[in-house]
């Protein structure tokens, strides 16, 4: 393998794009893809593609792919309801593989990724990106240093006014996406909490979910529109926000609030990771350029700013991403995130949308 690995990815759409531009920078050498549209695949060859050697292709099918020479490792980029079966595929021909968020759509379909990854010689990360944001990782500094003493609440939300993606595709679609919001955006904000928490055990959980925007999609007015623009004849079976208390073990509260659209007047209300400490707490935008800690020193309570290279937030947490990958890849290191934490993770979104539905807080087991 050398210096560095070859990658395929999976799934060529928006965000099969952003790892592309992340691999290169890693200088990971793409050398396949694979998109069930084919001119996905194409052009992200013709644009990404390694130029070395026996060079890269756009792959006619994923098994192709799998068996292509020079793909260590693969990227799942897909709709959420083929993780299951693209990562299981990857990790039975041995391959490495870095599977985006969600895991998958039930903690049975995480098991089975689970069991694939430990009979593969094949290591497996989950794509739970916002943990390499430097504003994180500064606050997770500050943590494992003991400064934020006893952690006994975090808010986690991420609001989008008119962000409802691909309305009509099949990220509002339950089939394909098993859910809005809470499902797309949730997994990030509540695993960045637990991450920054030390993955305490979660015992109960309280959620409702909304579904108010996008009926009929035609009437929608949309301010961004990830995946595409709105499908007049598609369906919209999902959530648009959703609101969750989860408590954990040990008193931890978490309090997470996650919007596709909502009425909130702009500049009204922050979103981010709050963390309310007995020694420090702090509130940061998960992408932004500084984090204030609040704490004592010296009798007087004092906002303090860590320094930190604020340039391209975003693309660091990326290439934070891709250092872990490599390093799992190259030297058997353990991953960023592992299959545990995405498959813990599902569990608790899978107990708010019961309890959304169920009317009452619902017991983990
Ligand atoms: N980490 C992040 O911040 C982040 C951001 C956006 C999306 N995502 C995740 O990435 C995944 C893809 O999302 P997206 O926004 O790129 O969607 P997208 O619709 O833009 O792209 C999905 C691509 O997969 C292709 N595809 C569908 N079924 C396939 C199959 N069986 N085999 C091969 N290709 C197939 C589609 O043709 C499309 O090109 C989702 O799981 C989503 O949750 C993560």
């Amino acid at each position: 393998m050398g210096m560095t690995f070859g990658l395929g990815i999976i799934g060529c759409g928006g965000i099969g794009n952003v790892h592309a531009q992340a691999a290169r920078r890693a200088s990971v050498k793409i050398v396949g893809a694979w998109d069930i549209l084919p001119a996905r695949a194409e052009l992200l060859i013709q644009e990404h593609g390694s130029r070395e050697g026996l060079g890269s292709k756009a792959a006619p099918s994923i098994d192709a792919l799998l068996a292509m020479k020079g793909v260590d490792a693969v990227v799942v980029a897909v709709p959420n309801d083929r993780h299951c079966e693209c990562a299981c595929a990857a990790l039975k021909a041995g391959k490495h593989v870095l599977l985006e968020k969600p895991m998958a759509l039930s903690t049975a379909q995480c098991d089975e990724i689970i069991a694939a990854a430990s009979a593969s010689a094949g290591r497996l990360q989950i794509g739970f990106v916002c943990r390499g944001s430097p504003a994180a990782l500064t606050v997770k500094q500050w943590i494992d240093a003991g400064r934020f003493g006893e952690i006994y609440h975090i808010k986690a939300s991420l609001y989008r006014r008119r962000g409802i993606p691909g309305l009509g595709g099949w990220f509002t679609n339950k089939k394909h996406s098993g859910g809005g919001p809470l499902i797309d955006l949730g997994v990030h904000v509540i695993d960045l909490a637990l991450h920054l928490a030390g993955h305490p055990k979660v015992e109960r959980v309280s959620g409702a979910t909304w579904s108010k925007f996008g009926h009929p999609i035609g009437e929608y007015r949309y301010t961004s529109m990830w995946a595409g623009p709105p499908k007049i004849d598609g369906i919209f079976d999902v959530e648009d926000g959703a609101t969750a208390l989860i408590r954990c073990a040990g008193g931890l509260t978490i309090e997470v609030n996650v919007t596709w659209a909502a009425n909130i007047p702009e500049g009204s209300i922050k979103d981010g990771i709050s963390i309310w400490g007995s020694h420090a707490g702090t509130h940061f935008d998960i992408f932004g350029k500084d984090v204030a800690i609040a704490t004592e020193e010296q009798g007087m309570l004092v906002d303090i700013k860590p320094q930190f290279d604020a340039t391209n937030p975003m693309d660091q947490a990326w290439d934070q991403q891709y250092r872990h990958f490599q390093a799992m890849v190259m030297q058997g290191k353990t991953p960023f995130a592992t299959g545990a934490q995405g498959r813990s993770l599902q569990a608790v979104i899978d107990a708010v949308y019961e309890s959304s539905n169920l009317n009452r807080e619902v017991e983990i087991g």
